[in-house]
């Protein structure tokens, strides 16, 4: 943790969790370059407070480090009591932490140059092939993925609601769309966000991991590929939709920020972290009259489905 910090009272204050590398991390230099105060999280504290330094000796200001582990609720409420005496508000989280759920063979062959020939499918097709979805990794993405990130928000959302332009941005995935799950009844419900509430979010969630264990995940209609962080974020999305709805002063709004070459994909995807982290500032940064309970992907809204 830093020491006191002293800051100008109109300028925005933001956390990005899982800011210690990959799309967190450009995310963290591009919002403190554009004046905003950045509280860069990691879960830890050696990764962390080198990013900080990195991005100190890129000549970036205005960055503090915080330790966040997004799963356990003593470093989430360490946090929230941080940001409350030293600045009194939040105006803007960015929930960006989050795992794949998947193992790949740590033999695999993975630089930049193996990519070099494939295109965005092959690319895909590559990640498809080589993940495996063990359970501990599956149940790990639920608990990191949506719930991790649901406490956080949780913990932090009074904060946000303290300023006078509180934002939620909340990295989702392509992955998290509903036409991953072929069960129309789950897909229905996750869109209903009139009647969805979060007891029965908890419900699927179980029933999926339940699923998993029994190996019938095909035919209760989840996806069987990158399962566990495809029903993680859809899930996720649907959460920040009903929070949207829920509480009109601040403003929630979830990203795909496209398919970038960072650990998480192997570094197989087709965008650097600074294009992906773009798209991710872009709808952090929105103006004052921007929608609240939308999706982006590519820069543009687009569809949950
Ligand atoms: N890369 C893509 O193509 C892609 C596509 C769609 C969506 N996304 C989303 O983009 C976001 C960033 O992913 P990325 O590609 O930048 O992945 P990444 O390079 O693997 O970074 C993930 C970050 O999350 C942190 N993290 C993981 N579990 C955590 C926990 N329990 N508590 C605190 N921090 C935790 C990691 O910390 P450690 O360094 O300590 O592990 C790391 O800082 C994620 O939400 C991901 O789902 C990525």
């Amino acid at each position: 943790m830093e020491g006191a910090i002293s800051s100008p009272s109109n300028t925005r204050v933001a956390v990005v969790t899982g800011g210690n590398k990959g799309i967190g991390f450009e995310v963290c230099r591009q919002l403190a370059s554009g004046g905003v105060m950045v509280v860069l999280t990691a879960r830890d504290e050696t990764r962390g407070r080198e990013a900080v330094e990195k991005l100190k000796g890129l000549g970036v200001t205005g960055i503090f480090f915080h330790e966040l582990e997004i799963t356990d609720a003593s470093s989430i409420s360490t946090l929230a009591d941080f940001l409350k005496s030293s600045f009194g508000k939040l105006d803007i989280l960015v929930n960006n932490a989050a795992v794949g759920g998947v193992e790949y063979d740590q033999e695999l062959d993975t630089n930049e140059e193996k990519f070099g020939g494939l295109d965005f499918h092959q690319r895909v097709e590559w990640m498809l092939k080589n993940a495996q979805e063990p359970i501990g990794a599956a149940k790990k993405s639920v608990q990191t993925n949506y719930y991790g990130t649901k406490h956080v928000t949780e913990a932090l959302l009074p904060l946000l609601q303290s300023s006078s332009d509180g934002r939620i941005v909340n990295v989702s995935s392509d992955y998290g769309l509903l036409k991953h799950i072929s069960s129309e009844e789950v897909r229905q419900e996750l869109n209903d966000i009139n009647s969805l509430t979060e007891e029965r979010l908890d419900e699927m969630l179980n029933k999926f991991l339940k699923d998993f264990e029994a190996g019938v995940l095909g035919p209760q209609g989840w996806p069987t590929k990158f399962s566990a962080y495809k029903v993680a974020k859809a899930a996720m999305n649907a959460y920040f939709r009903i929070l949207a709805r829920r509480h009109l002063a601040v403003r929630v709004n979830c990203v795909h920020p496209g398919f970038v070459k960072t650990d998480m994909s192997m570094r197989s995807g087709v965008l650097t972290p600074e294009e992906g982290a773009r798209n991710v500032v872009k709808v952090a940064l929105l103006p004052d009259d921007g929608p609240t309970g939308a999706y982006f992907a590519k820069g543009e809204e687009a569809s949950f489905l």
